[in-house]
């Protein structure tokens, strides 16, 4: 059994605070030194990707004394308990499985009486055979019509994963003749996303999957009746088009009025669930079972990375250690993520959960409070629009914020235009290297107004092209690098009480209980 400790008390962090930060990224990633840095600091991962750290404030010492941290702190050990079945999300006594929906690594798990992977397996296998009756017409509407739009109604992990996935997806499918469906999102309790998303669709040929783990989440229930009412203004039979994703103990699983339902259960947290019937049901109705189920072979490829004990050969743990690193003794607040993917719009947004509700904790895993800070704010933008945004902050302010890019050699279509020499392909290319040299070497210039001092850290995850294995494969690096954190901060990155005082708030303004500011505020609203 490996045991928890705080990371203050771990005998190499300490000696890691002891040690100099000898790493000016504007000497060692300038000439030939930084070409040798690229070339030598950079980990395979799954699905064609590579992890690159040249440009992160580190070198064989330092990495050496991480390595010694990541064995101190028994991150492999840990990470073999969880898939093997310890009850790791001490918070809610659960077990943590979001790995076995896309592959065994360890031992078979059985909870409440049932191997687990066999159930999440089956659970895939039903939808997709649901799906390919819907996409050969044998599923239909009432009126024999073939349905052509799947809205997925959920929040928090329940919408930004299996969102982010599509629109990661939609391109590549399309381009690949795989693109079977539209799928929309509803997600907001704010009226104007679900009457937006309604007007957007037919919603005589649209399936509605609702999908909370709960079933008690009062965004998605208000959005599942606000959508039952337009079918039944439409005349339809709402029953024809609802599906439920849920675990098998909430109150949704007890509702007989759904066309079809997969499950999944507690052991998923939601903000890990796109591996499960949560990202499944949508994405195989969108692509196709087969496209999904390359999409977790990306994720089963990147997780087996995942359990090396080599920090240099595992890109999540040495990614985790390196954010360790920046965050607990460079004291860097801040990390962001910038893809190089317009298809990757929406990870900035799923990764934001991901690990901030995750690692945004004050106490360790047995409820003593830590002394040292936990996990960083995560925001992000895809490049470049961001340079036109917020880079002159990332660029010339007062915080130094590592960044963490990405970027594929190929587009996901083939079509492009060459002006002034350079298709826009290219063009994305460029800037991306054009940024990485930039914030690590800044430019000197007399005018202190023009001149950026550089030894800005960035990483890169470059791949070939963004294909559903690069995809499962990007999003495991950044849930196993979550979970490394989690780790060594030793806080319970799987549970999420700081989302349930504002929850509990908004039921008093809704029950009219309120006094003070609460009353105040609602008075304001109207309410
Ligand atoms: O309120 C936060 C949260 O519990 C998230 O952790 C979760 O992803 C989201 O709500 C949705 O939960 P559910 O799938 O149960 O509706």
């Amino acid at each position: 059994m490996a045991s928890w400790k705080n990371l203050d008390t771990l005998q190499s962090f300490q000696e890691l605070q002891k040690m100099e930060n000898n790493v000016r990224l504007t000497e060692v990633m300038a000439g030939e030194s930084g070409a040798a840095r690229v070339a030598k600091y950079t980990v395979p991962m799954a699905g064609g990707l590579s992890y690159h750290y040249a440009a992160k404030k580190v070198d064989d010492t330092i990495l050496s004394k991480l390595a010694d941290l990541a064995k101190e702190a028994e991150l492999t050990e840990k990470f073999a308990e969880l898939y093997n079945g310890a009850v790791i999300n001490t918070g809610e006594k659960r077990l943590v499985l979001h790995q076995l929906t896309r592959g065994q690594l360890g031992n078979p798990v059985i909870a409440d009486g049932v191997d687990k992977f066999e159930f999440y397996k089956a659970q895939q296998k039903k939808i997709a055979e649901f799906a390919a009756k819907v996409h050969s017409g044998e599923i239909t509407n009432e009126k024999g019509e073939t349905f052509t739009t799947v809205v997925q109604i959920g929040i928090g992990g329940s919408d930004l994963g299996p969102r982010a996935i599509y629109l990661a997806l939609e391109n590549w499918a399309a381009a690949n003749g795989l693109k079977k469906m539209d799928a929309k999102f509803i997600s907001n309790v704010d009226p104007d996303d679900a009457v937006a998303v309604l007007n957007s669709v037919d919603v005589s040929r649209s399936l509605f999957i609702v999908v909370s783990k709960s079933g008690t989440t009062l965004e998605t229930l208000t959005n599942e009746l606000f959508v039952k009412d337009a079918l039944e203004k439409a005349g339809l039979d709402v029953s024809k088009h609802m599906l439920a994703v849920t675990s098998e103990t909430s109150p949704m699983a007890k509702n007989s009025g759904y066309l079809a339902a997969f499950f999944m259960d507690d052991y998923i947290g939601g903000r890990y669930s796109s591996s499960s019937a949560v990202g499944g049901a949508v994405l195989s109705l969108a692509f196709g079972p087969e496209v999904f189920a390359r999409f977790l072979d990306g994720m089963a490829a990147e997780d087996k990375l995942a359990t090396e004990q080599d920090p240099l050969k595992n890109p999540a743990m040495l990614d985790a250690l390196i954010g360790v690193y920046e965050r607990n003794i460079l004291g860097y607040a801040v990390t962001a993520l910038l893809p190089y993917s317009q298809a990757l719009s929406r990870f900035p947004a799923h990764l934001q959960q991901a690990d901030m509700e995750s690692n945004g904790k004050s106490v360790n895993r047995f409820g003593e409070p830590v002394n040292y800070k936990t996990g960083p704010v995560l925001f992000g933008e895809p490049g470049t629009n961001g340079q036109h945004s917020f880079y002159q902050l990332l660029h010339q302010g007062t915080d130094i914020i590592p960044l963490q890019f990405i970027g594929f050699k190929k587009s996901q279509t083939e079509k492009d235009v060459e002006v002034q020499g350079s298709t826009s392909q290219i063009k994305l290319g460029a800037n991306v290297a054009a940024q990485m040299v930039a914030f690590a070497c800044g430019k000197q210039d007399e005018n202190p107004n023009k001149n950026f001092d550089g030894d800005r850290p960035s990483s890169f995850i470059i791949g070939e092209q963004l294909t559903p294995e690069a995809c499962g494969a990007l999003l495991s690096h950044f849930e196993n690098k979550i979970m490394f954190q989690g780790f060594l901060w030793n806080v319970n990155s799987f549970d999420q009480e700081g989302v349930q005082l504002g929850k509990v708030l908004a039921k008093r303004v809704l029950a009219h209980d309120t006094d003070g500011a609460l009353k105040a505020f609602s008075d304001l609203l109207g309410i």
